[in-house]
């Protein structure tokens, strides 16, 4: 009783009581400190993890909107669409971590393409320009088509943060670009205005077999250069009777056909492609791996023998 009663009425001399001020507010201080050191980290934990998420969304509306034209790996397409993922359009960059943990970007090899056509701002930059309100105009006639315009702002489908999740995306392959002599690289401003080659003209019976290309719905799902609706759920059927030539040729094929005879011609294996699309399942398509079960398993009944000929030699003559 006496030392509770000594604690309540003890009065400190004035020294005591501005010692101990100083010691709490130093002690408060120190916590704060230590709180806020110990909440920034959690913060770059957070940015850090923030980043990865806006990249992963951006591959996703990459796959969606864009491999149909600059290639499953950023590689680019013939006429379709200059190579993203290249060195020379990404140049090469690091991620670093600074003091205080912060995750930055570090430039170890810039853009080439953005110095060529005198692009001063930076490549996200350039990127989200080009998605949102596309090129008015077609720099070259190296491609097919112009630019389309992504930008709701503009009539196209994607909202703003989902350009800068792509352009975040795109900007990610700097940390393992592409080798140029793997990509389709744009031509240099000013290049590329050369008149094409006039097509070689096709055969009656190709163009019965281009005429029920287009009718029996194979654009759904396949793109043709220069013919009318652009599928992307199946392989680029643009070079397909050199592409066949490869097929058979290739060590996948052999291991994995299935339940047919290996064909020995590009048409035999075209036309094994038609009517039995499930023997062999093309490793890529432009969205990714091919899916079986995908392709119509019926078109033999669909078609007298006289047009799947017709389609087989058109397509055969894809080169
Ligand atoms: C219909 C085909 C097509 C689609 C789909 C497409 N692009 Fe393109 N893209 C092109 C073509 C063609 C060019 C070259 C145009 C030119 O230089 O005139 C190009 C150029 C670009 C460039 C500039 C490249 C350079 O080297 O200067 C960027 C960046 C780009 N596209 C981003 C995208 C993004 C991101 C998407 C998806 C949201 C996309 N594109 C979808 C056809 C396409
Ligand atoms: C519903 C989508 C779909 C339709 C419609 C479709 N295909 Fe396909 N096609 C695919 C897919 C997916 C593949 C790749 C998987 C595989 O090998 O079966 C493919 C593969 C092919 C291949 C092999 C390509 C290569 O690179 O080796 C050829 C040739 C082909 N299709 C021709 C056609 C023709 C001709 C038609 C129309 C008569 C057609 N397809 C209709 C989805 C489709």
């Amino acid at each position: 009783m006496s030392i509770f009663k000594k604690i309540v009425t003890y009065r400190p001399s004035f020294t005591v009581r501005i010692l101990t001020g100083l010691i709490s507010m130093l002690i408060m201080l120190s916590v704060c400190t230590f709180i806020g050191l110990a909440d920034r980290t959690r913060l770059n934990v957070r940015a850090a993890e923030f980043d990865a998420r806006a990249v992963e969304a951006g591959a996703k509306v990459y796959f969606d909107q864009c491999a149909r034209c600059h290639g499953v790996k950023g590689e680019g397409i013939e006429g379709q669409g200059p190579a993203l993922a290249s060195e020379q359009f990404v140049g090469r960059i690091e991620l670093v971590r600074d003091d205080m943990q912060l995750q930055s970007i570090k430039v170890v090899v810039p853009s080439e393409r953005l110095n060529q056509i005198g692009w001063t701002g930076s490549l996200r930059d350039y990127i989200i320009a080009v998605t949102e309100s596309g090129i008015p105009i077609k720099t070259s006639n190296a491609w097919d088509v112009n630019h389309p315009t992504f930008g709701e702002r503009f009539g196209g489908p994607l909202r703003g943060d989902q350009i800068r999740d792509v352009a975040s995306f795109i900007v990610n392959y700097g940390l393992d670009p592409l080798p140029n002599d793997q990509a389709i690289l744009p031509p240099a401003p000013g290049e590329g205005q050369a008149a094409r080659p006039t097509p070689v003209p096709l055969t009656p019976a190709q163009e019965a077999g281009k005429a029920l290309y287009e009718a029996k719905g194979c654009t759904a799902c396949h793109a043709i250069r220069g013919v009318g609706a652009q599928g992307a759920l199946g392989p680029n059927l643009t070079r397909i009777g050199a592409v066949a030539e490869e097929r058979i040729a290739s060590d996948h094929y052999k291991a994995n056909l299935q339940g047919q005879p290996p064909a020995t011609t590009a048409a035999e294996y075209i036309r094994q492609s038609i009517i039995h699309p499930n023997a062999y399942i093309v490793p890529e398509c432009p969205q990714g791996a091919c899916l079986a079960n995908l392709m119509p398993q019926n078109y033999e009944q669909q078609m007298t023998p006289e047009e799947l000929n017709n389609l087989v030699d058109y397509l055969s003559s894809l080169k």
